[in-house]
């Protein structure tokens, strides 16, 4: 990624980072720094924090962080260049030109972009001639249109070992490695490629930018497995991405239809409702949601009536619950999906599905009808218990008129008076958020002790003394670039624990001798997202200026005794406790074995 320094530095001088990520948060002054509730992940006490001297944000709950530039890769699911492309333009600054720098990443998701575009070409001419009759005649049998099947781009995948891979390099100069990439094809025993797709009807995804991104192909008999779907690539993220959202996006209603399946999606659309989505054989992610946030405030959640989908519902409400969205669900009365219930009314499918649309209550009225259908309330033991339970639910709705009217609601019902109900919602309330206040400290605990990547004394989330003092030396350089050359005199890069520290030593030094910044800001584009948030968890427990020149050489000294009293794989495997102890042991031996 070889965008210059100057293009990157002036980016962020005019995109100041607390302005920038203001327009994501509601920010509060604490100290130096911001603080917030993060949008990465739900909570209700701010954990996220802006750091405006390392010009850094971090999230001591999900452990997210980076520079601006990857706050806006977090935010809006975008890669480094598109990242960077967004904040040119909120600033008005031109991007360089395209040939000043290589990306590598870019060019493959476009070759995979561009694989993809003529495999479904390729799938839509075969369901269209003989060899794909059988599944057009599966289609037509479920009751799609041409219509429908031409604007889903629907199609057939031939009942051949390697007919797309032969056509897409012998006739399109496809590499056979992009196709593996695009996950077309795979490396058969013989060396030769394999169709992923065989002997199925396809139904390509589409992103929001019109590229077909991944497949899912579904077998027209009783196999396993019934669908097929393209696994993530480099162009392809399953949890990032929605079946049909690039259709519902253009929808005129001002909600959205969340659906389990392929069929139920391109079934409703079909009736006349074109704002169904779905996910791609997955639970429903937080980020799928946040995508949804973008379109529309209103969801439908519209998933099949057997028990699977009802737990699914049940995850998916608290899901689009922590994005704010206003919720609604709608049971499919009889059938087992959306797509049988249309089918199975025929011609009024569409009226009655209207109906069922209209019909729908608030995710709190079909979670209170459940419960409702599990006690047996017309017990007086069933009706406490029933109470008890609703109060559960109410109590976490987050708006106090909303809790109102379902606490009204509730009493009403059993002709309770309402401040009892009350008492009990508010009680719970307050437990609640005991416990919230408990489980993001804990989380915050957790948090603290594995900000790095490196050695097996961080996956048991423990750190030894010689890499506590590695992140300190690390940090203290990042905002004293000028000890740099005194440090690195003294201590080797192959003296720090391999990994990202080492990385980051090494990155340090070498930017240093080339006269480059070695701030954070300066260093950052050189590593992942991930490591970004690692990073930026090591530097925001030291704040800058608050450490001296000789603490910084005490650690370096640190550093020094413990890797030469220990191997580094000892060193790595121990923690605080036992390298102490370890040490001790070393010393005393030494002392014991006086000189004769
Ligand atoms: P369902 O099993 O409910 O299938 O899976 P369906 O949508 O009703 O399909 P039809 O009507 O039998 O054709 C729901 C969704 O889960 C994913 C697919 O995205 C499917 O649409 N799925 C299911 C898979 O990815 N793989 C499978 O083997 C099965
Ligand atoms: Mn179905």
């Amino acid at each position: 990624m070889a965008l210059s320094e100057d293009f990157l530095q002036e980016l962020r001088s005019r995109n100041d980072i607390t302005s920038v990520i203001s327009g994501y948060v509601q920010l509060r002054r604490r100290g130096r720094n911001e603080v917030g509730l993060c949008p990465f992940h739900g909570e209700k006490t701010p954990s996220f924090t802006v750091y405006p001297d390392t010009e850094s944000f971090y999230c001591f709950g999900c452990g997210i962080g980076g520079d601006v530039i990857n706050f806006i890769r977090h935010a809006e699911n975008l890669d480094y260049i598109d990242a960077v492309r967004l904040l040119a333009q909120r600033a008005g600054m031109d991007m360089p030109q395209d040939d000043s720098f290589d990306d590598s990443m870019r060019t493959l998701r476009m070759r995979i972009y561009e694989a993809n575009r003529e495999a479904a070409r390729f799938f839509y001419s075969k369901l269209n001639s003989p060899e794909g009759k059988r599944g057009l005649d599966y289609l037509h049998n479920r009751c799609l249109s041409d219509r429908t099947i031409r604007t889903f781009g629907l199609g057939f995948a031939p009942d051949s070992w390697s007919s797309l891979s032969d056509y897409l390099i012998k006739e399109k100069g496809f590499k056979p490695s992009e196709l593996i990439e695009a996950n077309l094809a795979f490396k058969n025993k013989k060396g030769g490629l394999t169709d992923r797709f065989r002997n199925r009807v396809m139904f390509p995804i589409i992103d929001l930018r019109g590229n077909v991104v991944a497949f899912g192909g579904r077998i027209m008999t009783d196999e396993k497995p019934k669908y097929l779907n393209t696994s993530d690539t480099p162009a392809f993220k399953k949890s990032y991405n929605l079946f049909a959202l690039n259709k519902a996006k253009n929808s005129k209603s001002d909600k959205i239809i969340l659906c389990e399946g392929y069929m139920d999606v391109i079934a409703i659309h079909q009736a006349g409702f074109d704002f169904a989505v779905a996910t791609l054989g997955t639970a429903l992610t937080p980020e799928q949601a946040r995508i949804i946030k973008k379109y529309t405030n209103n969801v439908i959640i519209c998933y099949d009536a057997d028990e699977a989908g009802q737990k699914a519902t049940a995850r998916a409400i608290e899901i689009l619950r922590k994005e704010n969205l206003n919720i609604q669900v709608l049971t499919v009365p009889d059938g087992k999906d959306p797509d049988e219930f249309i089918r199975k009314h025929g011609e009024n499918g569409h009226i009655r599905f209207k109906m069922l649309i209209e019909g729908t209550g608030t995710d709190i009225e079909y979670r209170l009808k459940k419960l409702k259908d599990s006690f047996e309330t017309d017990t007086a033991d069933g009706q406490v218990q029933y109470m008890n339970e609703a109060a559960k639910v109410i109590a976490a709705i987050e708006n106090p008129v909303e809790r109102n009217i379902y606490a009204g609601r509730v009493c009403e019902e059993f002709s309770v008076t309402k401040t009892e109900f009350e008492r009990l919602i508010d009680s719970i309330i307050k437990k609640n958020s005991r416990r919230d206040k408990r489980r993001e400290f804990d989380k915050i605990k957790n948090n603290l002790a594995v900000p790095t990547s490196n050695s097996a004394a961080a996956a048991r989330g423990r750190k030894t003394r010689a890499q506590k003092a590695e992140e300190f030396v690390i940090t203290y350089l990042m905002n004293n670039p000028d000890a740099v050359k005194a440090v690195s005199k003294k201590l080797e890069p192959t003296k720090v624990s391999e990994g990202l520290n080492r990385r980051l030593y090494e990155t340090i030094i070498s930017r240093y001798e080339n006269g480059r910044d070695v701030s954070y800001t300066g260093i950052s584009p050189e590593f992942t997202m991930e490591e970004n948030s690692l990073i930026v968890a090591m530097i925001s427990v030291y704040s800058p200026g608050l450490y001296t020149y000789d603490a910084c050489m005490e650690c370096v000294q640190t550093i020094l005794n413990d890797s030469a009293l220990l191997s580094a794989k000892e060193l790595s495997a121990k923690s605080d406790e036992d390298v102490q102890a370890y040490l001790e042991a070393k010393k005393n031996k030494l002392k014991n074995k006086k000189p004769q």
